[in-house]
């Protein structure tokens, strides 16, 4: 039984697209165990994909945020905002089997869909943790924990593998999201900007402080005060790496280094922090051990990851040829998906 956060405090670096990829992947891989995401960004863009893409993804998306029951993320919220120190225990009814509505999914994957309310509940959800109880700030914070054990009680399931996709933002939901997790993955683009970005989760989860005297987070501060855990930093992914061989390769290989180099500098003072995997493995005794057991990379997957993600096919099930996105022709060659498909296979045969 795991938790993973996909989170990193900047967009657009692939957590939505990861999710997607990877969960759908060890789903196929452990048809034996039920695999649980939960969308927790109001862009619902993995609940999107999941759901089947572009098309039939949003369509299967407004059809279900204009059911009945809002059995959505938002739903869920908005019990908990009702009855926010008493825990009502219905969470079990806010999780979608994916492949009911794509299946191209496999059967084992459910969700619980993204909202773009979450965004208007997010004042509501803050509210709730002051005043209140003397800990209101530690039971708010363990809503998704509950959202999960609900889902787990009503499958009567042990093994359950929980992947949360996050919004860039450090919202009320992102922490929420994080104090659920036991485990954080964390994407990046080999971008200038990456650097600031993987500081920002590393000072505003961990307190981790780049000068004396730098502030830290109100979330690191309630998580010592009450005693919480945070998520184990499990692996960062170094995503969308040009293939091309060259100097713009280089560069990219550089930046991911840099971050790695950096993120080693955080293990030595602090190894704690850091999820040792697999289970069993030794502590890894110099850099390159380091980096072998947490850095990881993804390649840009070019239309094959396009393709994948608006017809909603997770790319270790996408075939070559061509292909109709949004009334324009695209070629899926074998050749790229030979190059990708390992990538991502590799990518999840590394989550425990
Ligand atoms: N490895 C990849 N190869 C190609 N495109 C990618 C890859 N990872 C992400 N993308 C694309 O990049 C865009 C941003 O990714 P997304 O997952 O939405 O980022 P985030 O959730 O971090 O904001 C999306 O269009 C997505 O399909
Ligand atoms: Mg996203």
């Amino acid at each position: 039984m795991a938790i993973y956060s996909v989170w990193n405090n900047k967009g657009g670096v692939g957590k939505s697209y990861l999710t997607f990829q990877v969960a759908s992947e060890y789903a196929r891989t452990h048809r034996g165990q039920r695999v649980l995401v939960i969308d927790l960004c109001p862009q619902a863009n993995s609940s999107s994909m999941l759901l089947g893409g572009i098309l039939a993804g949003e369509h299967h998306l407004s059809q279900i945020h204009q059911g009945n029951q809002r059995s959505t993320i938002s739903g869920y919220m908005e019990e908990r905002i009702f009855s926010p120190y008493a825990n009502p225990r219905s969470g079990g009814r806010f999780s979608t089997r994916v492949h009911d509505f794509n299946n191209m999914v496999p059967d084992n994957l459910y969700l619980v869909v993204g909202d773009e309310q979450l965004e208007i509940q997010a004042s509501r959800i803050t509210a709730a943790t002051n005043p209140g109880p003397q800990d209101a700030w530690r039971i708010v914070h363990t809503w998704i924990s509950d959202l999960i054990a609900d889902i787990q009680h009503a499958w009567d399931q042990e093994q359950i593998t929980v992947f949360i996709d996050c919004n860039p933002s450090f919202s009320i939901y992102t922490e929420l999201a994080l104090s659920a997790s036991d485990r954080l993955i964390v994407p990046f683009s080999a971008d200038g900007s990456s650097k600031r970005a993987v500081r920002a989760v590393l000072s505003l989860v961990y307190g981790v402080q780049r000068y004396p005297g730098q502030a830290q987070s109100e979330f690191f501060l309630n998580t010592q005060r009450y005693r919480m855990s945070s998520p184990q930093l499990y692996m960062y992914v170094g995503n969308r790496l040009t293939q091309a061989s060259g100097s713009s390769a280089a560069a990219f290989k550089s930046v991911v280094n840099e971050i790695g180099d950096e993120i080693h500098a955080v293990w030595q003072s602090n190894a704690g922090l850091f999820c040792i995997h697999p289970n069993g493995a030794p502590v890894p005794a110099n850099k390159r051990a380091f980096k072998q057991m947490f850095q990881y990379e993804v390649n840009d997957a070019n239309t094959a990851s396009v393709v994948s993600g608006a017809s909603g096919i997770p790319i270790a099930s996408l075939t070559s040829g061509k292909r109709m996105v949004l009334g324009k022709q695209v070629v899926v060659n074998q050749s790229q998906l030979d190059k990708q498909v390992p990538n991502i296979q590799q990518l999840a045969a590394a989550i425990e």
